[in-house]
């Protein structure tokens, strides 16, 4: 794994930004893999900024989003539709029907068809170029919970209680409020993407990444199957780095 250094979150977030911009410029038509939570808001706003300014051009672009809360409605504020529009789609111009998100308003039944559906879409359109990912503070990718197995598909997971804990904060504290369940892209579906860029910030990030990069493979660590994909890269703070112990490449802007 590629990993770098950088200051703080907002080198971060250009880091990374920079790295979707070159990649677009060389393939207008780039099949993007994307991410929610706090983590990626910053690449959001400086490849928007590219957008506005500089002219970069998202019109070809094919997306794919990892995952979607079950049973919060679309125009709920915490749904990850909600959360894409809001801090992305909006702002830029990719056409609405190249915007994939797992559809998480479908009765639970109709939902496995609908995986291998999303499946079947990623393969069609060529897979996916860069797949964004953040991390869990237990190390989960999407939401693939410790546990999930390293090979697998778009599915239906239960959520850790950990992880339902970490995103009360979004739903007035109130845990029972957060979803039980969520579509996730698999740790195998992720791992095809032909480059992976993980980010990572804060000291809460910072025994997750130490597993992730210097720790065993091990499904008790999704993020960790990172260390067999032949493109990925990993942009870390320095609070996130903290506990790493081998040297790495360091760019502090
Ligand atoms: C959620 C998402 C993950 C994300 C994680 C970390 O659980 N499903 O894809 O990586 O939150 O969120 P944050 O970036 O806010 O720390």
């Amino acid at each position: 794994m590629r990993v770098i250094i950088v200051k703080d979150y907002d080198r971060m977030s250009k880091l990374a930004a920079k790295f979707i911009a070159d990649e677009l410029r060389r393939k207008p038509a780039l099949v993007l893999g994307l991410a929610t939570g706090s983590t990626p808001i910053g690449m959001y706003q400086e490849l928007i900024r590219m957008h506005k300014e500089e002219g970069l051009d998202f019109s070809k672009v094919i997306t794919f989003n990892l995952d979607e809360y079950i049973g919060l409605p679309k125009d709920h504020p915490e749904s990850y539709h909600s959360f894409m529009w809001k801090h992305f789609f909006q702002h830029v111009n990719i056409p609405e029907s190249q915007i994939h998100i797992p559809d998480g308003t479908l009765p639970m039944e109709d939902i496995p068809a609908y995986c291998e559906w999303y499946e079947k879409r990623i393969k069609e359109v060529g897979g996916i170029d860069i797949q964004v990912l953040g991390i869990g503070r237990d190390g989960h990718i999407g939401f693939n919970e410790p546990g999930s197995s390293l090979g697998s598909r778009t599915r239906i997971k239960t959520l850790a209680r950990e992880t339902r804990e970490d995103n009360a904060r979004f739903f007035d504290g109130n845990i029972d409020a957060v979803p039980k369940y969520a579509i996730t892209m698999g740790v195998g579906t992720i791992m095809e993407a032909r480059m992976l860029l993980l980010l990572a910030s804060g000291p809460n990030k910072a025994e997750a990444v130490k597993k992730t990069v210097e720790g065993p493979i091990t499904a008790m660590c999704p993020a960790s199957i990172m260390q067999l994909h032949p493109k990925a890269v990993a942009i870390i703070d320095q609070e996130a780095a903290k506990y790493l112990e081998r040297e790495y490449e360091v760019d502090m802007g």
